[in-house]
């Protein structure tokens, strides 16, 4: 059906509003936000009709994904033979929604084969746009933590994160699309083929090592695809929890412990 309305041309009038500073979706009619929250009262009161167990923001949903996705990208990534091809089979790779929204695929960044490889979360805004992890804020502040023990991405470090593409507004990656872009990381793990392995915040975790909870796990030497990992706090919540660098300094240090202790 035809809308009237050019796909390229609403894309660009969307991305100007993002250049201009605009993050929120905003209805045309006024929300009186009054009105629903004594609706979502009323709605607690009913007798229980399956209520999700957790708390805070619901959980987006998760889109229908067919059942073979994960097949899908299990065999394009096993088909990859080198970190190029990997490059090429996710750029090919049409099953993930995220890559919709994208403006490029954001696939690494460092020295492949450096003896450290840092997994992330997933890009934001800057690395969106420059199509390279960690090139935002919270990646200034990674490429302060390296060069104080002495690593950094031009010559001992290779980076990369467990979703290639810009989740919409930054919001957490989907457990079905983790799920369904694993098998890529693991690939990409297996080809660039580091010593050790740092694990960038809960997402990361998840991926990984599957569990979450980065409080308890940071700093503890684990094993991730048959690699020591050790996970840590991720630079963007060092940015907003200032106080917990004393933390992540302490796990820099035990990461340059294992470095000099395996020669
Ligand atoms: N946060 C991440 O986890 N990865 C990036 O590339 C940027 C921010």
């Amino acid at each position: 059906m035809d809308s009237g309305i050019d796909w390229h041309w609403a894309r660009a009038a969307l991305d100007w509003q993002l250049e201009l500073g605009a993050d929120e979706a905003i209805g045309e009619a006024p929300v009186d936000r009054f009105a629903l929250e004594a609706a979502e009262q009323a709605a607690r009161a009913q007798p229980a009709v399956a209520q999700p167990e957790r708390g805070g923001a619901p959980a987006p949903m998760a889109a229908p994904v067919g059942p073979d996705a994960v097949q899908l990208a299990t065999e394009a990534a096993k088909a990859a033979g080198s970190l190029e091809a990997l490059r090429a089979s996710m750029e090919a790779f049409e099953e993930c929604e995220l890559k919709r929204g994208a403006r490029n695929l954001v696939f690494s960044d460092g020295v492949a084969g450096a003896r450290v490889m840092i997994v992330g979360e997933a890009p934001g805004r800057e690395e969106d746009l420059q199509g390279k992890p960690f090139v935002g804020r919270a990646g200034q502040l990674l490429d302060r933590m390296l060069a104080a023990i002495g690593l950094n991405r031009a010559s001992t470090v290779y980076i990369t994160n467990v979703l290639p593409w810009r989740p919409p507004q930054n919001r957490d990656p989907r457990p079905d699309e983790i799920a369904m872009m694993k098998p890529f990381l693991v690939r990409h793990i297996e080809l660039a083929d580091p010593d050790l392995l740092v694990i960038m915040g809960n997402i990361s975790c998840d991926a990984l090592l599957g569990k979450r909870g980065i409080t308890r796990l940071r700093g503890k030497w684990a094993e991730a695809e048959g690699r020591p990992a050790i996970p840590m706090f991720h630079p963007a919540y060092l940015l907003r929890q200032p106080a917990m660098k004393r933390e992540a300094w302490a796990d820099l240090l035990e990461l340059q412990a294992r470095l000099k202790a395996l020669g």
